[in-house]
């Protein structure tokens, strides 16, 4: 079987677009980062792009006159990478009906809750400040709403009573690394069927 693509978007250190990165070296992810982009031009994740030889693009939104030719200089990107699977990870901002149909089906996103409890922004911040005992990170696809999309794995993490953003972000974090790449290797792996808003792993 032929190598998933993966285009990586990211606006920040890219912890997670390294985990991806070694699992692929360890042999555990049949797949190729093609390209990461980020809409940040000092965004780390470029940088460890780079050093890794991976193409590492930056497209900012300011540069367009429409969020939808910002959102086609991406897709254009991708699509002459032979993107096969658009991965977020940490990509700061709310991609357009227009652009989730362009690769429908084919974009996930790691969150740092169980969704659907605490999206978006702050999510660490946000459980801490609700009281909950439990919060951990979630893997979905992607639609045009913000973390919204159907729900592909998701992993508990204890909220300890003096967790801070910091402790717990860390270990939640941890999670995510191990989490993301078997999420995409069920979708390299074909194993991964949408039937509305319940995702089948086969
Ligand atoms: C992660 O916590 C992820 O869940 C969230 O953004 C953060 C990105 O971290 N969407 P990194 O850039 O991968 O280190």
């Amino acid at each position: 079987m032929s190598k998933t693509i993966l285009g990586i978007l990211a606006s920040g250190r890219g912890s997670n677009m390294q985990a991806i990165c070694n699992s692929i070296d360890a042999g555990l992810l049949h797949a190729k980062v093609g390209l990461v982009i980020s809409d940040k031009a000092n965004a780390k994740v470029l940088e460890h792009a780079a050093a890794k030889g991976i193409p590492a693009i930056c497209i900012e939104r300011k540069d367009f006159p429409s969020k939808q030719e910002f959102e086609a200089a991406i897709a254009q990107q991708l699509t002459l990478y032979h993107v096969d699977l658009v991965v977020l990870a940490g990509f700061m901002r709310i991609l357009s009906a227009y652009f989730v149909n362009l690769f429908s089906g084919s974009i996930m996103n790691i969150h740092p809750s169980l969704l659907p409890a605490f999206p978006g922004l702050d999510a660490h911040e946000q459980a801490i400040a609700y009281g909950a005992k439990v919060s951990g990170c979630t893997i979905h696809f992607v639609d045009e709403g913000m973390d919204t999309g159907p729900i592909i794995m998701q992993q508990a993490v204890s909220i300890l009573a003096d967790d801070t953003v910091e402790t717990l972000s860390e270990r939640i974090l941890a999670v995510e690394h191990k989490l993301y790449p078997q999420a995409i290797r069920l979708y390299c792996e074909q194993r991964l069927c949408i039937e509305g808003r319940n995702v089948k792993i086969i």
